[in-house]
């Protein structure tokens, strides 16, 4: 959504506002002045690129900071080379972080090349103290760093680092208020995530989510609905409701009300075509929810659930509140009652203490549920967690023999379980032309699979009905057609 706000009515010449968002829209006016004259000393536009790296939540993070730099006046590019290049980080396995450093001596050169480039890091990464400091003593040329509860001051933060000398660090330990009726610009014109709460309180022993992101906090359901039917007038067809763990919605507030009875106001929005919601704790998946998902056409018939481990005595140890017998009961029952639902999850593999019998145990609800997909994840220690401090860690050989079995089983499963659809004919939503074939657009199934076929542009962003000619492994080719 983009909503419309009046720069021109500010006034920029007394001081600043103290409540927010009303600060907010001052220092993005504040920011248009310092584009003009930018533009007027230099001949060109400033312009920026984001980078965004990690999970669902924060590329949605990364459209509302796209949404204020494009409302302060500057203009998006495709790459580095640029006057303001914005990483949003990750730090939920050390791969993330070292990423985030490797792309940091490239920006290092860039910033050599022009004069004018001022590099800035924000999101989870930069809520730990130990990247704050290796970034200050080893990349003294970043300009700008801020954290997980303060996306919202970008222009207030990108204003005071264009007219200050030194790096600027504004990173808060915790942010209760999430500040709303700030502008966002969508990657996608049919497409949108929305935030139906922030943090998690789960505190997985091997996971450093709650310690970046903070308690979860639920926004409340008139909030929600409201940027809904928002989208809707906008043209989105297709939302993804976000959360760690969109189960436990709701449960704080004043007014208590579950993730269920939301799923169902949400799918009563006219124009709204489609819902998918991310992620799903298994714990807290009521009977309820499966109710409403089976009761409500317009959520998607899939459904992320991750497993983590399929032993008991390490899911215990991993703090997930779940027994394996207790997993495989909650898919025989969502099975039950929505028959044709993907199931797609996440595994560890791994972590501290497992032992062959216990992978042996993740390999077999593997081959139970037969997911149409699975993430599979390396175990990474997270410094401050408790698991980083439990004796007993795997070797690495052993881990990457595991891992390589497990990727093994899970692609075999998925290649026939994807294609179980050949032949039908299904609901496509388009989205883009095909790259690689002249003349064939692409688009999505209900249940996330790519489809492509035969079509123009001007099908993007529409639901069509699709016959699944071909079954390509984890995608399909197919035709057009009348009938549904
Ligand atoms: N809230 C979501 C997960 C968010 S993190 C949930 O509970 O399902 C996404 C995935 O990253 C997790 O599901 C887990 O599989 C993986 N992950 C988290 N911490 C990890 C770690 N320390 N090492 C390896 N994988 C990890
Ligand atoms: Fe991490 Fe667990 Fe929270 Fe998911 S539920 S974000 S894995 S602590
Ligand atoms: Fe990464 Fe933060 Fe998401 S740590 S997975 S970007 S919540």
């Amino acid at each position: 959504m983009h909503n419309k706000i009046d720069l021109d009515k500010i006034d920029i010449n007394v001081k600043p506002p103290t409540e927010e968002p009303a600060r907010q829209y001052y220092f993005m006016a504040k920011c248009r002045e310092w584009v003009r004259e930018f533009e007027q000393k230099n001949g060109h536009c400033p312009c920026f690129f984001i980078q965004t790296f990690g999970c669902q939540m924060n590329a949605h993070d990364s459209e509302k900071l796209r949404g204020i730099l494009l409302q302060a006046g500057l203009t998006e590019e495709k790459s580095e080379a640029c006057d303001f290049v914005l990483y949003n980080t990750c730090t939920v396995r050390d791969n993330a972080n070292q990423k985030v450093y490797g792309h940091l001596g490239y920006l290092q050169t860039l910033k050599k090349k022009n004069p004018h480039m001022k590099i800035a890091l924000c999101g989870c990464m930069m809520q730990e103290n130990t990247a704050v400091e290796r970034i200050r003593k080893s990349y003294p040329f970043v300009d700008l760093i801020f954290g997980t509860h303060n996306i919202f001051k970008l222009a207030e933060l990108f204003y005071v680092c264009q007219t200050s000398g030194p790096m600027v660090v504004d990173v808060w330990e915790s942010g209760d208020a999430a500040v709303e009726k700030l502008p966002s610009r969508r990657k996608y014109a049919f497409k949108s995530g929305i935030n139906i709460m922030y943090g998690c309180n789960n505190f997985c022993s091997y996971c450093i989510v709650p310690y970046v992101r903070g308690r979860e906090r639920s926004r409340e359901p008139e909030e929600i609905l409201s940027e809904i039917r928002a989208l809707a007038c906008d043209g989105v067809k297709e939302i993804m409701l976000l959360g760690q763990n969109v189960n436990s919605y709701g449960k704080t507030l004043k007014n208590p009300v579950s993730f269920a009875w939301l799923l169902r106001q949400a799918a009563q929005v006219a124009g709204i075509e489609r819902i998918r919601f991310m992620t799903s704790h298994p714990k807290d998946l009521s009977d309820e929810l499966i109710e409403a998902m089976r009761d409500c056409p317009k959520v998607c018939r899939h459904l992320h659930l991750p497993l983590q481990s399929g032993s008991s005595r390490i899911l215990k140890i991993m703090n997930r509140r779940y027994t394996k017998e207790q997993y495989l009961e909650l898919v025989g029952k969502i099975r039950q009652a929505i028959p044709d639902i993907s199931l797609t999850t996440d595994i560890i593999v791994g972590f501290p203490g497992e032992t062959e019998e216990d992978f042996l145990e993740t390999l077999d609800v593997v081959e139970k549920v037969r997911y149409d997909s699975a993430f599979t994840f390396v175990y990474s220690k997270r410094a401050g967690t408790p698991a980083a401090v439990m004796e007993n860690q795997v070797p690495e050989a052993v881990v990457k023999e595991r891992f390589d079995r497990l990727l093994r089983q899970v692609q075999q499963i998925a290649s026939q379980v994807c294609m179980r659809d050949a032949g039908a004919i299904q609901q496509v939503l388009v989205e883009c032309e095909n790259d690689h074939q002249k003349g064939y657009v692409s688009g999505r199934l209900g249940n996330n699979l790519l489809v492509h076929f035969p079509g123009e542009a001007s099908l993007i962003g529409k639901l069509v009905s699709v016959k699944l000619t071909e079954a390509k492994g984890f995608y399909y080719i197919g035709r057009m057609t009348e009938k549904d």
